[in-house]
């Protein structure tokens, strides 16, 4: 028997936003639901409006009203690329929102500060809490990707 055959390297697709695309795309399927890229970014952004903005701000520039109460300034998330030599660093950062890597400002990791409201979402939905709460996550990626500064 020869040992020719070499685990190749798996190449990443050429970005994260297309990487992320098909798994937002795969959940609405999954869910009965077609939902074009432009959708998920609008839902994504009206929730990070709803959860994140009191802290990052309107713009995601990291000066919302709550800003001046932290220990820590809170990121500016229009810079998370520029941040990480262009690459926006996706499976990162859905770490930090799912809480598996922690922010202190966030929360504890069993419940960022809106777990809760996730998962109550879900059960008033009717919907999987755990599946739901991933589709939220990677909508608000998504909005994060569509706002990225160069
Ligand atoms: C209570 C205030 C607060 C809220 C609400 C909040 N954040 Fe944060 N966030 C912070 C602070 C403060 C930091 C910076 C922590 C540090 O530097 O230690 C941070 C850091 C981050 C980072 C890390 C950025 C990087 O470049 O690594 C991401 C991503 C992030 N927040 C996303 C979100 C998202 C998405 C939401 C809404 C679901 C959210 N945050 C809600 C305060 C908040």
């Amino acid at each position: 028997m020869s040992m020719s055959h070499r685990a190749r390297s798996t190449r990443l697709p050429s970005t994260a936003l297309a990487l992320l695309l098909q798994a937002a795309a795969l959940q609405a399927t999954a869910a009965g639901l077609t939902h074009s890229g432009e959708d998920i970014v609008n839902t994504g952004g009206h929730l990070y409006q709803a959860k994140c903005a009191v802290c990052h701000g309107a713009s995601g520039k990291g000066d919302g009203p709550y800003a001046n109460l932290l220990t820590a300034r809170p990121s500016d998330l229009t810079l998370i690329s520029r941040r990480n030599d262009g690459e926006f660093p996706l499976w990162k950062i859905y770490e930090t929102i799912s809480a598996n890597e922690m922010v202190p400002a966030h929360g504890v990791r069993d419940m960022p500060i809106w777990g809760q409201e996730l998962a109550d979402e879900a059960a008033t939905l009717g919907m999987n809490e755990k599946s739901y709460i991933r589709g939220r996550i990677f909508s608000m990626i998504a909005y994060l990707l569509s706002i990225q500064q160069p």
